[in-house]
Order: structure tokens, then sequence, then C-alpha cells
């Protein structure tokens, strides 16, 4: 598919990359979104280096899969907290030429396989998997290398929150011209320098509120058990439809987890009324009946998800991550 000149090619591409980039983070529970803001300042970096506005593009979509590879790796690695020993290690720099060769065949974003198989390659030669040093690694790599050193720093880990701006600018500058291309670094340096409130980072991990609607009384004491022990959810309940929007008119709320079939005001009712005043909160509902007209009913009503119930916590926190990621 060509997409040089037309938009609509580039928007679909974009749909499926962005599926495919989104299927890799599901893996990670630490990374939040980290390829699409690889993908944010590689295009940018891209962008003020005179790079025409294709050129962009394909660097943009290289950034969302730089880490493709990573579906290779196991999960239990991924997701280790700690040190990695070595043999885990090895696992993980397995995952530049495992993206390599999942993108490998794609030929209508140029560079896009070499951007995955050479982003951790460094300036000085030391990086792996080739070792490759200078101008001999393509020079999407060496972007992507910079804004993906530049979000690891400028984003949270489960060990520490966002870097204060001047550590990640200092680090950039102390390893410009040996990790990184010198004449990228410097242009990422001029990006932290036009970036006066700091905003190219990820936000700040917040609490965020769930309301339960459900008339059942031992219902609602399950699903608040599953969030104990979880302290980035704050819990509100409510026993009817009609008690469920007064809170949402005092609190703010994130996330609606609702039942249907409720007496006097059921799901659908109690949710047209909160769509009458925001369409931004997800919906998902939860249901015993296993009835496709009432699956199909919720899509149309827009509701982020259908669950059967009895959920199970594992159901119900996996539902939750993608609407809240
Ligand atoms: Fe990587």
């Amino acid at each position: 598919m060509e997409f040089d000149t037309v938009n609509q090619g580039y928007q679909t591409i974009l749909q499926f990359v962005n599926a495919l980039s989104k299927s890799v983070e599901a893996k990670d529970r630490y990374t939040n979104g980290h390829s699409e803001r690889v993908a944010r300042y590689a295009s940018e970096i891209a962008r003020r280096m005179g790079k025409n506005s294709e050129e962009v593009k394909s660097i943009y979509i290289a950034g969302l899969l730089h880490d493709v590879g990573k579906i290779r790796i196991p999960n239990i690695i991924i997701n280790k907290g700690g040190k990695l020993t070595e043999e885990e290690d090895d696992y993980i720099k397995l995952h530049p030429n495992a993206g390599y060769h999942i993108l490998k065949d794609i030929d209508c974003v140029p560079h896009l396989a070499e951007g995955a198989r050479f982003h951790h390659e460094k300036y000085d030669g030391t990086g792996y998997p080739n070792g490759l040093a200078g101008e001999d690694i393509p020079e999407v790599a060496r972007i992507i290398a910079v804004a993906d050193a530049y979000d690891a720093m400028a984003s949270n880990r489960s060990y520490r929150k966002v870097l204060p701006q001047e550590v990640v600018r200092e680090e950039i500058q102390k390893n410009k011209g040996t990790q990184f291309d010198p004449k990228i670094a410097e242009v990422m340096l001029q990006m932290i320098d036009d970036d006066v409130n700091y905003e190219l980072r990820e936000a700040d991990v917040t609490t965020k509120n769930i309301l339960i609607i459900d008339n059942e009384e031992h219902v609602r004491r399950q699903l608040v058990e599953y969030f104990q022990g979880e302290d980035t959810y704050v819990i509100f309940e409510a026993d009817s439809g009609f008690a469920g929007i007064e809170i949402m008119l005092n609190h703010h709320i994130d996330l609606v987890l609702m039942d249907v079939l409720m007496p006097i005001m059921d799901g659908f009712t109690t949710l047209d009324r909160i769509r009458s005043v925001t369409d931004q909160i997800p919906v998902v509902f939860l249901s015993e009946e296993k009835d496709v007209d009432l699956l199909n009913k919720a899509d149309t009503y827009g509701t982020a998800d259908y669950l059967i119930k009895p959920v199970t916590k594992k159901a119900l926190f996996d539902a939750i991550n993608y609407m809240l990621k």
C-alpha cells in the first residue's frame, strides 16, 4: 500500500501499527504508552532535523514499533521488577533482532525494520546486537535510540517517578558522542530547552476513582474485595443508578462498573443519564445475561466492555487496564 501521497492509506497503516504496538505493551505492566511517546519524540527530532513530512511519518511508525520484538520475550522476564540474571538479560537482548524479523517484509514504511534492529546500538560501538558504530548505525535507529533513552528517564518506573528535567538533560549531554549521535543528541537538548514546562514526559501516577453501581450488596462486596490492597484505586459504591449519578455529580470518576439489570432504573437508563453529562468516562456493564442482543445494545450505547457475572479478578483487572492505560 502506498501511503506517501494518500493520507487515508497512512491512517489505515497507523491503525494497524497502533494495534500491534498495543499488543506488545499489553505484555509489559511497566510500560505505559512508552512506544507512543518514543514515536512522538523521535518524529519531532526528525522534523527538527529538516526531514520532510513523509520521512517524519515513517519515523513515527518506526518509533511505535521499535520494541515489537519484545513479543518474543517471556512475560516473566519483561515484568521482573529487580535485577536480571545474565540469562534473562540475554533474552532481553533478543528483542531488536526479533523485531527485525517481524517487520522486515513491510516495505511501505522505509527503514522500519532497521529502527527495531539497531535502536540499542551505541554511537561508540558498545551497543547490541551488532556493535555498529557512528554513521554505520542507520539514522532512524540513532534517532530512536535518543528518544528511547529520553523516555526511559522521563517516565515512571516501578521503583521511581519521572526524573527531574535537569537530570535528564545532563544525562543526554553526558552521553552525547558516546551512547548517542552528537548531532541528534543536540536536537534533543534543544527540545528539552524549548520544553519550559517539562511537558515531554509521562504523566504522574495518579489514583483512579472507580464507581461500582449494583443493587446487589454481595456483588458490590465481592468487587470491593478485588480492589483491596490495590492502592492506585479509590472505590465508590452505589446501590442504584440514582445514587451512582449523585456520586458522579460530586466526585471525579474515572471508570464506572455497572450492573445492567437493576430495579426502577436499569444500566441502560443510567448510562443514558451519564452520557447526557459526559461521554468521556468509560462504563463497563456487568451482567448475568448471556444475550447477544443485550451485548449489541450495550455496544450501541457506547459501553467500554460487557463482562459476564460472576467476573473473576483477573478478567476485571485486565478490562480495567485496557481502559485506564
Ligand atoms: Fe528496546
